[in-house]
C-alpha cells in the first residue's frame, strides 16, 4: 500500500491539446513573449493547476530555426509546457484544412465543405494525410516525455487519431481522450470519409470523455451503426475489451474570478463604467468570432429588438466582444465581413450623433477588464448555434453575485443541460424569438432574477474545473487498477 502511495506520487499527468494553453510571439532572436491563450480548453484547465501536469502542445507560432527551437522549449519548460513544432505546410493542411474547415463545421452541423467536390475530395486525402502526420508528431514528442505509471489525457478533435498512434507505440500506455465540442448524430458522423479510421483510433483510448450525455450516446450510437460494434452500460466493447465512454461536464474556477472582484483597481474600474453606462443597460456577448456562435443572428435579434421596442433605443446598449480566431480560413474572414456589415447597418440606423447602440471589438480584453465587464452587465447573450459546453456562461454567472443579471442561454449549447434551470432557454435561429427574449430579460422581475442567478450560482460554484479534471483523470486511472488486478489474476 505504502509503495502504491510512493510511486503514485511520482507519476504525472500529461495533458496533450492541439494549442498550449500559452502562446508564444518571438521578440528576439532567442527571447519570447508568452501569453495565456483564448478559448474554452485553456480557460478550463487552468483551474486544474493543482495536478502535477506537463503540457504537451503546438506552439501556435511557426519556429523554423534550430535557435529559436531551443529557447523557446527552455522558456516554455517554465510554464511546464512543452512545444511540438510543426512545419508551415501541415499546419495549413492539418489545422487550416482538417481541423477547421472539415472537422469543426460537420461536429457543429454546419455539414462538409460543399465547393468544388471533386477539389474537395482530393484535397480532403492530403488534408487528411496531414492530420494523421500531425497526430504521429504529437505521439513523438509524448513518448520522449512519457514515464512508466504516467497518464495522458488527449483533448479535442484535433487529436482524434493520436490515442492509436500511442498505443502502437506502447500498448500499457494509459491514454484518455477529450472532446471539447459537440460530438454530433451518427447520421453527421456518417457523411465524413474517414468516419471509421477515426472512431477505431479513438477507441483505442481507456476512457473517451464528453461533456454531456446526449454527445456520449452519439459516439456510442455511431460505434454501433458505423463499425457495427457492441454498446454496453459503460462503453463500447472494442478488440476484445471496454472502452469507457461517459460524460464528464467542465466547470470553471469560479474563486479566480470573485478574486479578482475584490481587487480594489477592478473595483474602481467597475465603477467608472457603471457611471459611463448610466441610464442605459449593458447587453454583452464574448466570443471568439466563430460560425458557430451565432453572432450575426445576436446582432439580427438586436435590430429587431429594437425596431419593436422603441422604448428602449436610447437605453440599451450591446457589447460585442469578438476575438479573432482562425483569421487563415476563408470562411471565418467572410464571417468578419459580414459582422461588421450588419453591425455598421444597425449603428447607422439607430446611432446618434453622441452614441452607437452596438460597441463591437475585434479583439480580446485582459482579464480584470473582463471580470469587470461581466459585473456590471444586465444581460450575457450566448447564441451558439452549437457549442461543446460555451464557459463564457459560466464566467458571467461567477461574477454576478451582487448584480444578478439575466442569462439567455442557447439551448444548443451544452451549458443548457447545466444552466437551463437558470437560464432564458433560447432557439437562436429563431431571430424573433430572440428578440422577445431581449425584452423579457430586460423586464424581468429583480426577485425572479435573483432566483435564477442563485439556481444559476450554486452550479457554477460547485462544479468547477478542478472536480472535471479530477473525475477524468480518477476514471483513467481506475482502468489502470482494474488492468493490473486483471494481470494478478
Ligand atoms: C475551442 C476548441 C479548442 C480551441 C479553441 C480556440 O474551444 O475546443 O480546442 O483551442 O476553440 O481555437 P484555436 O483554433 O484558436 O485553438
Amino acid at each position: 500500500q505504502v509503495e502504491n502511495i510512493e510511486n503514485h506520487s511520482k507519476q504525472k499527468l500529461l495533458v496533450v491539446a492541439n494549442r498550449l494553453p500559452i502562446t508564444a510571439s518571438r521578440i528576439g532572436e532567442d527571447s519570447w513573449s508568452l501569453e495565456v491563450s483564448a478559448g474554452g480548453l485553456v480557460s478550463a484547465l487552468l483551474g486544474v493547476n493543482e495536478v502535477d501536469a506537463k503540457w504537451i502542445g503546438w506552439a501556435g507560432v511557426n519556429v523554423p530555426d534550430e535557435v529559436g527551437k531551443i529557447s523557446l522549449t527552455k522558456a516554455l519548460a517554465e510554464k511546464s509546457c512543452i512545444p511540438v513544432f510543426l512545419e508551415e505546410d501541415i499546419v495549413d493542411q492539418y489545422y487550416n484544412g482538417y481541423c477547421n474547415n472539415i472537422l469543426w463545421p460537420l461536429f457543429h452541423y454546419l455539414g462538409l465543405p460543399q465547393e468544388d467536390r471533386l477539389a474537395t475530395t482530393r484535397s480532403f486525402e492530403t488534408q487528411f494525410n496531414a492530420y494523421k502526420r500531425a497526430n504521429e508528431l504529437f505521439a513523438d514528442i509524448v513518448c520522449e516525455h512519457f514515464e512508466e505509471g504516467d497518464s495522458v489525457w488527449c483533448h479535442d478533435y484535433h487529436l482524434m487519431f493520436l490515442p492509436k498512434c500511442l498505443k502502437e507505440r506502447n500498448r500499457n500506455m494509459k491514454i484518455g481522450w477529450f472532446l471539447h465540442t459537440p460530438f454530433p448524430s451518427s447520421e453527421i458522423h456518417r457523411t465524413l470519409p474517414s468516419r471509421s479510421e477515426l472512431l477505431q483510433s479513438v477507441l483505442d483510448a481507456d476512457v473517451v470523455g464528453f461533456h454531456t450525455y446526449d454527445y456520449a450516446r452519439h459516439f456510442v450510437s455511431a460505434c454501433t451503426r458505423i463499425l457495427g460494434l457492441e454498446g454496453t452500460p459503460e462503453g463500447v466493447e472494442y478488440q476484445g475489451r471496454v472502452t469507457r465512454v461517459a460524460a464528464f461536464p467542465i466547470g470553471i474556477d469560479a474563486n479566480r474570478f470573485k478574486r479578482v472582484l475584490e481587487n480594489p483597481d477592478v473595483q474602481e474600474n467597475i465603477k467608472i463604467m457603471e457611471e459611463r453606462f448610466r441610464g442605459r443597460k449593458v447587453l454583452l456577448g464574448v466570443d471568439r468570432l466563430d460560425m458557430i456562435k451565432g453572432i450575426p443572428q445576436k446582432v439580427l435579434a438586436f435590430e429587431k429588438f429594437l425596431e419593436e421596442n422603441p422604448e428602449w433605443q436610447d437605453k440599451v446598449i450591446l457589447i460585442q466582444i469578438a476575438v479573432p480566431t482562425r483569421t487563415d480560413v476563408p470562411e471565418y474572414q467572410r464571417l468578419t465581413s459580414q459582422v461588421h456589415e450588419i453591425v455598421g447597418r444597425v449603428n447607422g440606423r439607430f446611432g446618434t450623433l453622441t452614441e452607437a447602440p452596438i460597441h463591437h471589438l475585434d479583439r480580446s480584453i485582459g482579464f480584470d477588464a473582463l471580470c469587470a465587464l461581466y459585473a456590471v452587465t444586465d444581460v450575457t447573450l450566448v447564441t451558439s448555434l452549437r457549442d461543446g459546453m460555451n464557459l463564457v456562461s459560466y464566467e458571467f454567472v461567477a461574477c454576478q453575485e451582487s448584480k444578478k443579471g439575466v442569462l439567455i442561454l442557447s439551448e444548443f449549447a451544452g451549458a443548457a443541460q447545466s444552466l437551463g434551470a437558470g437560464a432564458l432557454l433560447v432557439n437562436p435561429w429563431n431571430i424573433s424569438e430572440l428578440a422577445a427574449s431581449y425584452a423579457q430579460a430586460l423586464n424581468m422581475s429583480p426577485d425572479e432574477r435573483e432566483k435564477r442567478h442563485r439556481h444559476n450560482y450554486a452550479h457554477v460554484t460547485t462544479h468547477s474545473a478542478k472536480h472535471w479534471a479530477e473525475m477524468f483523470v480518477s476514471e483513467l486511472k481506475d482502468t489502470a487498477l482494474e488492468d493490473k488486478m486483471r494481470t494478478r489474476q
